[in-house]
């Protein structure tokens, strides 16, 4: 947990995540994964930033996020923690760096702290990682839990589909996250799982809940940052709000930008030495 200000800006830590459950103000959360959009995130406000595993589709391209690893992992967070002055910087244990065994997990955990300098890491699933969560938190470093859908285990389940729909699976959810705020998570992702039951985990627990694709009834929301500004074109869930038409602003960008180049307008006498 960061308890440091940078330049009289109070620093978003987990205790202040929790605080603001406490007193019912909701928490924003995005993904950044590049020092450039990280740094326009902070400085708009942004409460939680998360260099998620999400890095592997939309930076790098894969279909699941399982290819990416923990170097690339280290990577991505020390580029985010170096633009970020406000927010909470979270970073995702890759798909393989953690469910091995509770030793793995916790040098893992270490590595990203070390390398990356972020407040926390946070990693998927309930009772199967129960022990490396623990050894995580003895060591000091604070864990954000991730339940639902899950998109590591994406081959086991075979789709993206709402998670928890039947009694037995809702019930598991419920569990792994007392499990988790037993254990010491200071907050949990929720993803798409049914509103009523994502709120009832959020009643339920102390820790903040942040939902995605989960409902109004959760203590905050985090989005993928490229899908909410409209860089994904082709990713439409019923739960994604677009922002933006970054993918339109660009394209109409570029393609002035090669007119300009093309037709000898850019650059003229004032954009020249
Ligand atoms: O990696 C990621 O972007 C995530 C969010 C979807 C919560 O885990």
């Amino acid at each position: 947990m960061s308890t440091g200000t940078t330049d009289n800006i109070r620093k978003v830590t987990t205790r202040r995540l929790i605080e603001m459950k406490q007193r019912g103000e909701k928490i924003s959360m995005l993904t950044a994964y590049d020092y450039t959009m990280a740094a326009i995130i902070d400085q708009a406000g942004i409460d939680v930033i998360l260099v998620g595993d999400s890095a592997s589709n939309v930076m790098a391209g894969n279909v699941t996020t399982l290819p990416i690893t923990l170097d690339q992992m280290i990577y991505h967070g020390k580029s985010v923690f170096k633009a970020v002055k406000r927010a909470l910087v979270v970073v995702d244990l890759p798909f393989g760096s953690y469910q091995g065994n509770s030793k793995e997990a916790l040098s893992s955990a270490i590595r990203i702290m070390k390398e990356t300098d972020a407040d926390c890491v946070k990693l998927e699933g309930g009772r199967e990682v129960l022990e490396s969560v623990n050894r995580i938190l003895c060591a000091g470093i604070p864990i954000m839990g991730h339940l639902g859908l899950i998109p590591q285990s994406i081959n086991k389940f075979g789709s993206y589909t709402v998670r928890a729909q039947e009694e037995n699976e809702a019930k598991k959810l419920i569990e792994d996250a007392h499990l988790l705020e037993e254990a010491g998570c200071f907050s949990i992702v929720v993803e798409k799982v049914p509103a009523k039951l994502a709120g009832q985990v959020a009643s339920e627990l102390k820790i903040p809940v942040i939902g995605i694709g989960a409902g109004r009834y959760v203590d905050g929301q985090v989005l993928v940052m490229h899908d909410m500004l409209g860089l994904n074109k082709g990713f439409s869930p019923r739960f994604l709000r677009r922002y933006a038409d970054l993918s339109g602003i660009i394209t109409g960008a570029v393609q002035n930008y090669i007119h300009d180049v093309k037709s000898s307008d850019f650059p003229n006498e004032q954009e020249q030495y």
